[in-house]
């Protein structure tokens, strides 16, 4: 089983988060819901990542899933 993630997009997802609110970063790249994990990663070896917004705000999530700063975006899709 390969334990490298789909790209699921070369770039990030802006997502408007709510202070105290929980999102689950979808880690695999198979989600339909991107960046949010929809159950596709059974059976991949992957499970999402927890994210809770400490305020109000526009993020950007990362979408090739390549990123050193889970989850969200730092540019590493620009070397992919
Ligand atoms: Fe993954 Fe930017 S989209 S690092
Ligand atoms: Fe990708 Fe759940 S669908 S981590």
């Amino acid at each position: 089983m390969t334990q490298t993630p789909k790209i699921a997009k070369k770039g990030p997802y802006p997502v408007d988060v709510t202070a105290g609110k929980s999102y689950f970063w979808c880690t695999c790249g198979q989600s339909d819901n991107q960046p949010f994990c929809d159950g596709s990663h059974k059976d991949t070896g992957f499970s999402p990542m927890k994210y809770e917004a400490e305020k109000d705000a526009k993020l950007f999530f990362c979408g090739c899933k390549a990123t050193g700063k889970a989850p969200m975006c730092d540019g590493s899709h620009n070397k992919l």
